[in-house]
């Protein structure tokens, strides 16, 4: 059963969100969306067809899942617009990086409260989404609000103290990702490539490894002993990036990424106190 929404903070990734639950065959007026600009709500409605709201209150009003998708930053604003709105059998799916559930909890009462984590492949309905449960969510909400993000992809749900692993893992992991292709694809053209078969030879095998990892039980250690003969050339390009620190490098920006997003979730919660 597909739960009614309203995506509070239609921008970038409230837009992605929207086309994905219509893909996924959510009816139009099954969604609502707020902004807070009116030109933005213009293009929305004539891009979507999906009915757009200046007054989060009118957006919520009927819907079973409120997401809330605005920055951290304007979540106290959002949260005091609310206040008072939301009925008993409303549920909170905060996409908002870093505002722990408990800021919504003491602003908006004992309502349930998911936070969650998604990442941009949504775009193209291939998203991660890590959920945590908040301190009065019920078993039957948080499967509900879980269906909302299953809409754009996958879903795992863990406590609420991960999240910020997550962030750092798969909320920032398609930039790792983008770095390794762009480096990937320069070194391709130094090597004599023209630009369009490198690109393509770089995003095709960027797609095909994690189709492979996706989809076959093999570790990554085992998929790449596959394709590594002794003394051959993923030998000789292993090596040279173990020597130059590969791992440790991809180690230390997770540990620094999953640090800020300690430090963001720390001042949203301060501004709240
Ligand atoms: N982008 C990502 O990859 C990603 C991944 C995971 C999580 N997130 C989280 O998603 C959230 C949104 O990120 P984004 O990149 O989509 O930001 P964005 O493009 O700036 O969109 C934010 C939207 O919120 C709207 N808004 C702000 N205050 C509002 C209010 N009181 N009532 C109604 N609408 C309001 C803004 O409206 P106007 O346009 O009218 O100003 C804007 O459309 C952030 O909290 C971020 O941490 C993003």
């Amino acid at each position: 059963m597909k739960p009614t929404v309203a995506i509070l903070g239609a921008g970038a990734l409230g837009e992605i969100l929207a086309g994905g639950l219509l893909r996924a065959g959510w009816q139009l007026e099954e969604l609502s969306l707020a902004v807070r600009r009116e030109e933005r709500c213009v293009e929305l409605t004539e891009r979507l067809g999906v009915a757009c709201h200046l007054d989060p209150v009118a957006a919520v009003a009927g819907k079973r899942v409120v997401v809330v998708v605005v920055k951290p930053k304007d979540v106290p604003a959002l949260l005091d617009q609310l206040k008072g709105a939301l009925e008993g059998h409303q549920i909170v799916l905060s996409l908002a990086a870093g505002v722990p559930t408990t800021v919504f909890e003491k602003e908006l009462g004992q309502v349930p409260v998911v936070r969650a984590m998604p990442n941009t492949p949504a775009l193209v309905s291939e998203a991660v989404t890590a959920y945590a449960p908040g301190r009065y969510v019920t078993e039957e909400s948080l499967k509900e609000a879980a269906s909302v993000m299953e809409a754009v992809g996958k879903t795992v749900q863990l406590d609420e103290n991960l999240m910020d692993a997550v962030t750092a893992v798969s909320g920032t992991g398609p930039a790792y990702l983008y770095l390794l292709a762009e480096a990937l694809t320069d070194a391709a053209i130094r090597e004599g490539l023209p630009r369009h078969a490198a690109q393509l030879l770089v995003d095709q095998t960027l797609k095909g490894t994690g189709a492979l990892l996706a989809e076959t039980e093999l570790s990554p250690i085992k998929l790449r002993a596959q394709v590594t003969s002794p003394g051959g050339t993923t030998a000789a390009a292993v090596h040279v990036l173990e020597e130059a620190g590969f791992r440790a490098a991809v180690e230390d920006a997770v540990r620094a990424a999953a640090q800020r997003s300690r430090e963001m979730g720390e001042a949203a919660s301060e501004d709240d106190s």
